[in-house]
């Protein structure tokens, strides 16, 4: 019996060794995955890291870049299209006006009725409707029968307090948010299409005539007066507000920046000056390449397997599109490797695109001490359950590090263009250039809703244009112009008839 005893007694202990050895050792590996896990987080914040030394770089490249392009086509990867705009809405402009707006994963229509100086905007209507996936790939015909279609229901409910002056077509602003080498301010041909568009057959084509055909088609009486990027649509309503602005910066699914140029600087254009001397460019600045840019093996696999290789390289380290995935590339990596997230990788972290920019925004703002909010968003979207504190304080590295590079590459390039026109505090205060005469406050008017909706990437922006511009920053203000991009099209769409009436 006593024997029998003693050998259950030793097989228990035996067992609680194995056990205990078993779960020593699967502590080891997970300490060894996330120190795995770890060591590559640090190299890719290295290769992601923007010190000021480096912005400086990027800063001065920006402003080469851009006397590049203004001097000769294809001179430089930004393409700094003239927009035939050049004279921006004053505040006087009265009347009904429309804008549509394609640019990005929605469609919008818009309607406003302007009473000049006194009462401005007396009424404003829109509605958005979301780009079915399909017509992104489709067809020229599809895609603008689907605006014109949108375009047509929305002016057969325009209601009280919207009055259409006698006997005029309607004037439509037509915010098209892709590169378009405008040949007057109501017509231009399609570059390429940039943010996951790819409807091949409108490449070249002139975008209005394509729009205006399928809006007769569809009957309502109705002519496009201006086609805008919406950098130039920021750019015309921020004006429309503030006398100061000069700057339109665009922050969305794709990222753009607009000014208002010296007429003679724009050398490709010859000696045709418009008469203000003045002419906004859209700089198309998504496609800013520089070698000073912190570019990382996981942008190069992004970059590779999007729709444009090779293009819009300063666009995917940036904008809204692209910020969620270069994370969950960054993720992937750490679960195929460093098994973050345990032994399986989650089949949907495999899915391009498949974390959003908002998705890592509600990350970024989560304050907690035990990161709730990054458990549940891992949880909501890959199905990763009881994720640990150490694993949620990686993805909140990674969020941060992802965020804060596009923030302070975005602020770098205000700051090149802002050396461009002699506002940066390094130019004496009498650049004496007819559109800069005495230099006062410089406004940047920032539009698009990764600007407006992620707090932190906004903060970052914010101090990193504060740091590098050190006692200059008090001449600039950098503020946010909700929807001046639709806005501003209708706008830009009432100073050409306001010019017309002169
Ligand atoms: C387009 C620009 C546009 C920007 C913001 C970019 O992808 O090329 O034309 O202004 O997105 O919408």
């Amino acid at each position: 019996m006593g024997k029998v005893v003693a050998g259950v007694a030793i097989v228990c202990a035996a067992a609680a060794c194995a056990a205990a050895a078993v779960t020593v050792s699967y502590r080891m590996r997970v300490r060894s995955q996330r120190h795995h896990a770890r060591s590559f987080l640090l190299e890719f914040q290295e290769a992601c890291a923007t010190p000021v030394a480096r912005l400086r770089q990027i800063v001065d490249a920006m402003a080469v870049e851009m006397h590049a392009g203004l001097v000769s086509e294809g001179g430089s990867r930004l393409k700094m299209l003239p927009s035939y705009v050049d004279q921006l809405p004053e505040g006087d402009e009265k009347g009904l006006y429309y804008a549509v707006d394609l640019g990005g994963t929605n469609f919008r229509a818009l309607r406003v009725q302007l009473g000049g100086k006194e009462s401005r905007v007396i009424k404003q209507e829109y509605e958005e409707v979301a780009i079915p996936p399909e017509l992104m790939i489709g067809t020229s015909e599809e895609l603008f029968d689907f605006i014109a279609k949108e375009l047509s229901s929305f002016v057969a409910r325009e209601g009280d307090g919207f009055q259409p002056s006698a006997g005029q077509s309607r004037d439509i602003g037509f915010t098209f948010s892709f590169p378009v080498q405008q040949t007057a301010l109501n017509s231009g041909t399609l570059l390429n299409w940039t943010k996951g568009f790819k409807v091949v057959d409108a490449i070249g084509q002139d975008v209005v005539a394509a729009l205006q055909r399928c809006i007769q088609k569809r009957g309502p009486e109705m002519r496009i007066t201006a086609l805008v990027n919406d950098a130039v649509g920021a750019l015309a309503g921020g004006r429309y507000w503030n006398e100061d602005v000069m700057i339109a910066v665009i922050l969305g699914t794709g990222t753009n920046a607009a000014y208002v140029e010296r007429a003679q600087a724009i050398s490709k254009c010859g000696s045709t000056f418009p008469k203000s001397g003045e002419m906004v460019i859209n700089m198309e600045w998504g496609n800013f390449w520089s070698s000073h840019l912190p570019r990382t093996p996981v942008d190069e696999t992004l970059d590779n397997e999007t729709m444009n290789p090779g293009e819009q390289g300063f666009e995917k380290m940036i904008s809204g599109m692209y910020l969620g995935d270069v994370v969950r590339r960054v993720l992937l990596k750490m679960a195929q490797e460093a098994a973050l997230f345990g032994p399986n990788v989650p089949r949907k972290m495999l899915e391009a695109f498949s974390l959003g920019t908002p998705d890592i925004s509600k990350i970024h703002d989560d304050e907690s001490s035990d990161l709730k909010m990054v458990g549940n968003v891992l949880r909501d979207v890959y199905g990763i359950q009881n994720t640990s504190l150490a694993v949620r304080k990686i993805v909140y590295e990674v969020c941060d590090t992802v965020a804060e590079r596009g923030a302070r590459l975005a602020a770098a390039g205000i700051v090149g263009i802002l050396k461009k026109i002699g506002r940066d505090g390094t130019h004496s205060k009498d650049v004496g250039s007819p559109v800069h005469p005495e230099c006062g406050k410089t406004v940047v008017a920032m539009d698009g809703g990764l600007y407006e909706r992620y707090s932190k990437f906004r903060a970052y922006m914010q101090a990193a244009a504060a740091e590098l511009l050190g006692d200059a920053s008090k001449d600039v203000v950098i503020e946010l112009s909700k929807d001046g991009s639709g806005v501003g099209a209708a706008l830009l769409a009432a100073s050409i008839a306001k010019n017309r009436r002169k």
